[in-house]
């Protein structure tokens, strides 16, 4: 792989999932403007499940793909307390693009609609499991925020001020 960039299936899966969780957390907060277009509450649950069960698979699909491609070396051996906090956020970020997902399937009591095309039972499992993934499930949404928040942050700060490879590292393009 190039030196300075990440490979352009890892790029297209990043920008996916990004555009995919945007939308998968703007379901349930605007839910009464997507459920003009939805049919409702159920249609914006319906499609919130299903989008965020699709990150779980492009999650597993992208974490094997990174174990093929690996990385470009985008931070100088020297920068290693930069290097710790993208690495321990980039590693909170994938556990929480499985967590939430399965999670979600976890405290669902009854069957998904999986994009109205297939009904995925609820697993058999206990009101007190049920209710640690439901609490687990709208608790860790905040440390989502904040992980997004913060890696944007990052992003733009390293492209805009320290002005080096970062950013374009997961832009599409040449070198
Ligand atoms: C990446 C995947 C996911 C993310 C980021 C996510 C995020 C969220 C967020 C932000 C909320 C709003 C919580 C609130 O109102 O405070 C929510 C609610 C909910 N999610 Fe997810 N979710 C994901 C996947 C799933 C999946 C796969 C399911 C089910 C199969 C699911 C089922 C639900 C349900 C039923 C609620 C409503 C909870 C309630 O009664 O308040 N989610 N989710
Ligand atoms: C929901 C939104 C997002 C999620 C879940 C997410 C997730 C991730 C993850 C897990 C990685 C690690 C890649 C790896 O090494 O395997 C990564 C890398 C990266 N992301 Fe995001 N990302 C999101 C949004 C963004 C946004 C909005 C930007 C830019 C403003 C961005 C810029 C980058 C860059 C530049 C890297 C490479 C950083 C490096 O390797 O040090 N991401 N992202």
């Amino acid at each position: 792989m190039s030196a300075s960039r990440f490979t352009p299936r890892q790029i297209t899966l990043h920008w996916l999932t990004a555009l995919l969780i945007l939308l998968i957390i703007a379901l349930p907060y605007g839910s009464d403007f997507f459920g003009s277009f939805l049919g409702g509450g159920g249609g914006v649950f319906t499609l919130h499940k299903s989008l965020g069960l699709l990150v779980l698979a492009l999650t597993v699909l992208r974490l094997l793909v990174r174990a093929r491609d690996g990385a470009p070396h985008l931070l100088g051996d020297e920068a290693r307390l930069q290097r710790l906090m993208a690495k321990s956020g980039h590693i909170l970020l994938y556990a929480l693009l499985l967590l939430m997902p399965l999670s979600g399937l976890l405290f669902g009591k009854r069957p998904v609609n999986l994009f109205w095309l297939v009904e995925i039972a609820p697993l058999p499992l206990s009101d007190g499991a049920r209710e640690l993934a439901k609490t687990f499930h709208v608790t860790a949404q905040y440390l989502l925020f904040a992980l997004i928040l913060g890696h944007a942050g990052a992003a733009l700060w390293h492209h805009h001020v320290r002005r080096d490879g970062v950013l374009r590292a997961m832009l599409p393009g040449r070198d």
